[in-house]
């Protein structure tokens, strides 16, 4: 069986892509250093599919306890998830992301060329696109004019893999550009558990309609939108993780090496309060909301062209809106506290 070393496998994206890549026939090797994770996740992907996993609580900066996973398991290929991801915090601590995101991935590659592993798949986002000049966005709108430094970490290590890529044309790359990934798996098992005050809407809202926060601040009521609120373009993550199976398996299939750049959305735009509404249908729970100043930094309208991940991979989200929120309340109501060692 083929093995993939998976880098904050036990996180929120990677932990759902480790029950897709075992339901595909791979092999997931976990390595994370539980900064915004914890154990409990990797054993409910083992529950939920009757597998084993086996799970190394290191740092990506650390080199030689790379090396030794590396020894351990001749991987065929990397997903690489681990990063911190809080656009606030990323400002308050610039030197923290850089050091983590940018400093990790470099370790990271250099132990994957020492071990001769040099397939791939690599989280990037939609924050690349800045404000972007239309939508939807097509992966040749210009990237990189970022307005803060987790968005940078992420242009800045895109950059990296192409210049590894033009160094060393053996690389096989993907770079995939989520746009805003939302909902849990259907088993309602694992989900996102974000530490602290969510910052992003949907667990906010979650959290809202179990009653942990009293109420939603919608940042911002007056944009040139539909309803004056913020439209982003949600896509259930286990779509999300889908597609970085089919993006392995693309990888794969070619015969020489390349970097392959894909947006992962759905196509559509929806505004925070339809969201809201979507989640009070699927929870018959009240939302209570106050319409409050913009976040700074915030873009207005920000959803995809998927075009080209459907082109090349066959691949295309196909989860709605209401079946995110579904699943994201089946995970909230059956884990109210999240997971019970993730403090
Ligand atoms: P997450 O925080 O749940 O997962 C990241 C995992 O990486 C965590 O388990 C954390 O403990 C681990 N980690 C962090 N630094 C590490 C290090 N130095 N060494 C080892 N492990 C480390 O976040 P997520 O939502 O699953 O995001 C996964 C990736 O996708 C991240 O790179 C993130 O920036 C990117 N991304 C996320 C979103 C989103 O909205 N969730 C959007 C675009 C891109
Ligand atoms: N929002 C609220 N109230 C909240 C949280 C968010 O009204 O409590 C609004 C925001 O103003 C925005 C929308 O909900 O209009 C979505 O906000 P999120 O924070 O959920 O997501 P963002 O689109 O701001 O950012 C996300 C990820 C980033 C990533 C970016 C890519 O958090 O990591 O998508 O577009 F870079």
């Amino acid at each position: 069986m083929q093995q993939i070393l998976v880098t904050g496998g036990a996180g929120y994206i990677g932990s759902h892509t480790c029950i897709e890549l075992i339901e595909a026939g791979f092999q997931p090797v976990v390595v994370d250093n539980f900064s915004n994770s914890c154990a409990e996740a990797v054993r409910r992907v083992e529950q939920l599919t009757q597998a084993k996993v086996p799970v190394y609580q290191i740092d990506i900066r650390d080199r030689a306890a790379l090396d030794d996973v590396l020894q351990r398991h001749p991987v065929q290929a990397c997903i690489h998830f681990a990063g911190l991801k809080a656009v606030g915090e990323s400002v308050a601590k610039p030197l923290d992301y850089y050091d983590n995101n940018v400093g990790g991935s470099i370790s990271l590659l250099q132990a994957l060329a020492q071990a001769g592993c040099k397939t791939l798949v690599f989280s990037s986002s939609a924050t690349v696109y800045g404000d972007p000049e239309s939508v939807p966005i097509s992966e040749n709108a210009p990237a990189g004019r970022v307005t803060n430094p987790y968005g940078r970490t992420k242009w800045m290590i895109e950059e990296i893999l192409r210049d590894l890529h033009a160094a060393d044309n053996a690389w096989k790359i993907g770079i995939l550009r989520y746009f805003n990934p939302v909902g849990a798996h259907p088993s309602g098992q694992i989900g996102e558990d974000p530490r602290g005050i969510p910052n992003n809407l949907m667990p906010y809202i979650a959290q809202t309609a179990i009653g942990r926060r009293e109420k939603l601040h919608v940042f911002g009521g007056d944009y040139p939108t539909r309803d004056g609120t913020g439209v982003r373009d949600f896509i259930h993550v286990v779509d999300l993780a889908k597609g970085h199976i089919r993006t392995l398996q693309y990888l794969f299939e070619q015969a020489t090496g390349e970097v392959v750049t894909l947006n992962l959305g759905t196509g559509q735009g929806t505004t925070v309060l339809e969201l809201v509404h979507a989640f009070e249908r699927a929870s018959g729970r009240p939302i209570p909301y106050e319409i409050v100043a913009r976040r700074p930094g915030d873009v207005a309208v920000c959803y995809a062209d998927p075009s080209r991940a459907e082109q090349v991979l066959g691949w295309r989200a196909e989860h709605d809106i209401d079946a995110m929120c579904r699943d994201t309340w089946r995970w909230q109501s059956q884990n109210p506290e999240g997971y019970p060692d993730h403090k």
